[in-house]
């Protein structure tokens, strides 16, 4: 029997087979960006076991058919929410091309997040400097693409931990946050921020929900689903990789011994307002 609360050392889109139909509520992954990572003049750290190298129609219907297998395991009204970055200063469009195989397997595009990430990296690459013959365009922000599957709104009701500030805040399409800064201590060369999966996780789902990252890295939407009440499942080609998550999930505090099904209620009355901007 398939049990929530597991990293599941496997490459998907095979490994998602044993997840049943229907069950998942969000995905929340960045899946890997296809820049040659290790041998990129940005990063010279590649991943433990996968090649970031693909031809580019290769890692697209790679990619496709991962994210035809997470439509299968979603919930009607469940969310994929997508973080990725362009190649070669956006000259690459990834994030165009994932939109485009999302609305292939009927995926409803959501919405389309820019996260600005306060961070320009040495301005060394100009092209051709000042002249228009062919100058650079660096991109210090990514795309954080969000879909649906048959539904914009939740199909199902719950409690929600989202207070209205950050609801404000958070509905802006544009997210200004550092980026990871920890990643030689966890020891996974391209991590996103805890704060990434939290906004995605608090935004996008209620308590309790199953949140799911078939890419999971180091971990982090499985540690902050953790720690914000949901129910995880990941998947991790290297072992090496699930080691540190299973650590980093034992470390990390679980809040949920702490609160009180009154007080979930009492955040449930105060800060969750039904506003239907979809009608
Ligand atoms: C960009 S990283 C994800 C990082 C993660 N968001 C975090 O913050 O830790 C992508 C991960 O996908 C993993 N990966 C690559 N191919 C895979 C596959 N077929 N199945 C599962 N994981 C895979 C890589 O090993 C890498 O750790």
């Amino acid at each position: 029997m398939f049990e929530l609360n597991t990293v599941i050392n496997g490459a998907v889109p095979e490994a998602m087979k044993v997840v049943p139909d229907g069950i998942v509520d969000l995905i929340v992954t960045s899946p890997p960006y296809n820049v040659d990572l290790g041998n990129n003049k940005y990063n010279k750290t590649p991943y433990s076991l996968y090649k970031d190298n693909k031809e580019h129609f290769e890692y697209i219907a790679w990619l496709k058919m991962v994210f035809e297998e997470c439509y299968r395991v979603l919930k009607s009204g469940g969310r994929v929410v997508i973080n990725i970055g362009d190649g070669k200063n956006g000259s690459v469009p990834t994030g165009s091309d994932i939109t485009q195989f999302m609305k292939d397997l009927n995926y409803i595009p959501y919405t389309h997040i820019i996260w600005e990430k306060s961070q320009v990296g040495s301005r060394t690459s100009w092209g051709s400097f000042n002249s228009p013959s062919s100058p650079s365009f660096p991109t210090p922000f990514e795309h954080i693409l969000v879909f649906c599957k048959d539904s914009k709104k939740l199909l199902e009701t719950g409690k929600t931990d989202l207070k209205g500030d950050e609801f404000i805040e958070w509905s802006l399409a544009l997210w200004r946050f550092a980026p990871e800064i920890r990643m030689k201590e966890f020891g996974h060369p391209a991590m996103f921020p805890e704060e990434l999966p939290k906004r995605c996780i608090k935004m996008l789902s209620y308590i309790g929900a199953v949140v799911m990252d078939p890419f999971a890295g180091a971990g982090t939407t499985l540690v902050v689903a953790k720690a914000l009440k949901r129910n995880y499942i990941g998947f991790e080609i290297s072992s090496k990789y699930v080691d540190i998550i299973n650590e980093r999930l034992k470390d990390e505090p679980s809040f949920w011994d702490d609160w009180s099904d009154e007080q979930i209620d009492i955040i449930d009355e105060v800060e969750k307002k039904e506003i239907s901007f979809w009608d």
